[in-house]
């Protein structure tokens, strides 16, 4: 095991601070919680952009560019000795001192060089769309220190697809404005665009570069530009080709002298009438061309809003306001739910980290991370449901509308687009639908929204079909016909058919791809005819099947109204019945004998069965059919945990199929186009865990949910060279045990695992589950842990709850004491104000 580190936990200040610039891989973090988003590398790489990756990109950035992660928003320091950057890139000049922090939004990267130590925090003040970049330079040494100072950063041409393909066009679009010390992007401003960009500085220029080849030169890198070598920006200004923004201040320092400097890169919108400087009249609907242009110099944008964000953050003490509040903000999101349990790992996760990711992930879906690149795909209909689970608690506001318009999205018969675009929220054509599995987790993250708010009013929200004004149906109406998309959609066997695909995207048995110019994800679906089932589907249909009963059964004892109350009543009678079947038909046709079978193919051949000779085995089928206890009376979730343990389980988590695949199999599609050991093709898909180790605690196995738990965990990673990715949050996948490099991480960040990590540590393990009529305390915890404590806010309350487990047990709660007085059961009732509870286990 190779024990280097490149960094550590720093948990009084929620950071993770990297000391050494030369990680495995670009360590990153996210800036901003509302529209205007960055990325950000330990080294300042990455970019910006407004609400959607791929339609409103402001900085460019070059995915798998050579050298790795070039590109960001840059600060050059020519000394007159070294030219150098606070975050060792791009120049690459040895420091003598380099420290990233990554915190909750927010970034401070600092550098030392020759007796100056520049320290930049970057961050997005709340509910602004700008990125802020507080820049102190200090003076450590004896002497007077001349700098010349260049900020730099590169605009993308809005549309980051087009950006990096159309070049004959792009090359000729670009323009810029200058004016004092803001440089606007201005591309396409004259046509359609009612938005531009501006990067500023509060304090007056002495040059500057608007060009890209004037400031580079045309034969270097950003790691050596003309004008930063020469110490002369070239006040250029772009026509065409590639515009850049870079500032350039003369800087004086005396000895022990520090000034601060405030960037701002910032987007603005605008109404198309106030597009222009001098106000035209209203620009006639319809688009008509005006004739005569009067007053109106209509090359020159209207600056006001620009204006008046750079005056809100002009000084040190309001930027330093702004980062305050975000901190206020950060501090009440991780105030709803902490965990003292003396483990320092474990907390660190569930306290700071694993909640941290758990908004990203809500706010990014899968479109943009150093994996994603922000261009292929927009928010996720089953990812996003899942997302918001892990979200919930921190803003149930946000979570509201993420539901309302991801089943806005939804088809009459209920099946999905399987994605939408954040900026137009329309269903995405291109991506197309036929996942079975994407109706279900409608349901899955509306539950849990109610049991987190109380909130049953969103089930009358009139929400329409495919965003078709005047298809509106009641958001319960919605979840009916969800359901109803399962029962109506079963194969010869009474299971699930699995469309197009399950929750793995790569199990593709309708598909029979020999073109390697397609997609498989998007090539045709050959669905009629086909007798392919799943039973992913089905343990998911009965997990959530079960939910909508409750569901349906909580609304009739809500209701006084006695025809509603047989209308719900009868309809948890229906749903009821469906369940059973399906639990009848996995334990007729969906067991293997040892572990739950994973599919029948297009033929209706066996899949994830002994009598496969690769595939035997499959780690969702077992996840599911587990959670949702099928057969746990006749020992088969036992068993099907045990053989988990005994195929899937390595010493870094357990693997998504065994035997992996090692030739392609048309019948099956992508999943076998993997190398063996990779991605879906028997790789530790991380996601796909958590379903384990809540099997696990249904099971009542606290000691084998907490292993694997911590092997998914990356808080827990000892060798973070091997893992390489990011030792704050998950991956999404890490080799398995059949890859070259086992335990190597790859795709972190944008991944479900963050929303099951935090269901799986919160609700399962740690055991404080919100449930329609309180808190219900239901942990599952290895015989050796001895006590713990949890604050959870809920519904107005605050609940600080101790649970101790005397007898070494691993699950079952033997007293409850809410305020001194023992309660029957194991729910805590909810009612404002601080409350105590003291759980037993036993
Ligand atoms: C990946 C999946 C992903 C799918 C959809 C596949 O190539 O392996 O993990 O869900 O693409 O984008
Ligand atoms: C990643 C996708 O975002 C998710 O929707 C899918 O379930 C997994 N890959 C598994 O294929």
């Amino acid at each position: 095991m190779n024990n280097k580190t490149y960094g550590h936990f720093d948990d009084a200040h929620r950071e993770y601070v990297i000391t050494d610039p030369k990680t495995p891989w670009p360590w990153i973090n996210y800036l901003g919680n509302g529209d205007f988003f960055s990325l950000i590398s330990n080294t300042a790489g990455g970019y910006s952009f407004f609400k959607d990756a791929k339609f409103r990109r402001i900085t460019r950035y070059r995915y798998n560019g050579v050298p790795m992660d070039n590109g960001g928003r840059y600060f050059y320091i020519n000394d007159g000795k070294d030219v150098w950057n606070p975050g060792w890139k791009p120049c690459k000049t040895p420091l003598d001192k380099y420290e990233c922090r990554h915190g909750m939004s927010y970034t401070r990267i600092t550098g030392a060089k020759n007796g100056v130590e520049a320290s930049v925090l970057f961050f997005v003040p709340l509910k602004k769309w700008c990125e802020i970049q507080k820049l102190t330079l200090k003076n450590t040494s004896n002497e007077t220190k001349h700098l010349k100072l260049f900020s730099f950063a590169e605009w993308c041409l809005w549309n980051a697809a087009t950006d990096m393909e159309n070049f004959q066009r792009n090359f000729s679009t670009g323009e810029v404005e200058i004016d004092g010390s803001v440089i606007y992007h201005k591309t396409e401003y004259k046509e359609r665009r009612n938005h531009y960009a501006y990067y500023s500085v509060n304090v007056p220029v002495q040059g500057f570069d608007t060009d890209r080849e004037s400031f580079v030169g045309l034969y270097n890198e950003f790691a050596n530009p003309d004008a930063v070598m020469e110490g002369k920006p070239r006040n250029s200004v772009a026509h065409g080709w590639s515009p850049i923004a870079s500032h350039y201040i003369e800087v004086e320092l005396q000895p022990g002298e520090q000034k601060d400097f405030i960037f701002i890169l910032g987007y603005v919108e605008q109404p198309q009438e106030e597009k222009y400087e001098t106000h035209p009249q209203s620009l006639p609907k319809g688009g008509m061309l005006i004739t005569s242009l009067g007053d109106l110099d209509r090359t020159i944008i209207n600056k006001v809003r620009a204006q008046e964000t750079i005056a809100e953050f002009d000084t040190v003490e309001k930027v330093d306001k702004a980062f305050a509040e975000l901190g206020a903000f950060w501090d009440d999101l991780l105030d709803r739910y902490t965990v003292k349990t003396g483990n320092d790992s474990l907390d660190r996760m569930v306290n700071i980290w694993n909640q941290y990711q758990c908004m990203v992930t809500f706010n990014f879906s899968r479109s943009a991370s150093f994996f994603e690149s922000g261009v292929g795909r927009g928010m996720g209909f089953r990812d996003s449901n899942q997302d918001l689970v892990g979200f919930v608690h921190q803003i149930p506001s946000r979570a509201r509308e993420r539901i309302i318009d991801i089943a806005s999205t939804q088809f009459p018969d209920g099946g999905c687009y399987h994605q939408y675009q954040p900026l137009t929220k329309r269903g995405n054509n291109d991506i197309g639908g036929g996942f079975n599995d994407d109706p279900m987790w409608l349901i899955f993250g509306t539950v849990a929204y109610i049991k987190e708010t109380g909130d049953f009013s969103i089930l009358d929200e009139m929400v329409p079909w495919d965003n078709e004004p005047g298809t509106e149906v009641s958001l319960f109406e919605h979840l009916r016909i969800s359901f109803n998309h399962v029962v109506e959609n079963l194969g010869p066997h009474q299971l699930p058919l699995i469309g197009r695909a399950d929750w793995n995207d790569c199990l593709n048995l309708n598909c029979f791809s020999w073109d390697p110019n397609e997609s498989f994800q998007t090539t045709e679906n050959n669905s009629v005819g086909s007798k392919a089932e799943s039973l992913m589907i089905a343990g998911l249909f009965v997990v959530c099947g079960k939910d909508y009963v409750e569901l349906c059964k909580e609304l009739a004892s809500r209701t006084s109204e006695t025809s509603a109350t047989s209308k719900y009543s009868a309809e948890a009678q229906r749903a009821e019945k469906e369940i059973d079947k399906m639990i009848a038909a996995v334990k007729k046709d969906g067991w293997d004998g040892e572990w739950y079978l994973r599919a029948y193919d297009f033929y209706g051949n066996k899949i994830g069965s002994h009598e496969n000779e690769e595939g035997k085995i499959f780690i969702e089928s077992q996840g599911w059919c587990a959670m949702a206890g099928i057969g746990q009376e006749e020992g088969m979730v036992d068993k099907a945990l045990d053989s988990c343990k005994k195929y899937l389980d390595s010493e870094h988590g357990m693997v998504l199929n065994n035997p992996a695949f090692t030739i392609y199999h048309v019948e099956m599609g992508e999943i076998s186009s993997y190398p063996a050991g990779y991605k879906e093709n028997a790789g530790i898909f991380c996601h796909n865990n958590p379903w384990v180790i809540i099997g696990d605690t249904v099971a009542a196995r606290g000691n084998d949910a907490w292993e694997l738990y911590q092997k998914i965990s990356p808080v827990f990673i000892k060798d973070q060279t091997l893992h390489k990715v990011e030792p704050y949050v998950n991956c999404q996948m890490v080799a398995g045990k059949d890859a070259a490099r086992p335990g190597e991480g790859k795709n972190s960040w944008l991944t479900g695992t963050a929303a099951w990590m935090w269901l799986t540590a919160s609700q399962y393990i740690l055991g404080i589950k919100p449930s329609y009529n309180g808190l219900l305390i239901d942990p599952c915890v290895p015989s050796t842990a001895k006590e713990y404590t949890v604050k959870r806010k809920f519904r107005g309350g605050e609940y600080f709850i101790t649970i101790k487990n005397p007898d070494g047990v691993q699950k079952g709660v033997k007293s409850l004491i809410v305020d001194g007085k023992p309660v029957e059961g194991n729910i805590v009732p909810t009612s404002e104000g601080k409350h105590t509870v003291e759980v037993t286990m036993g």
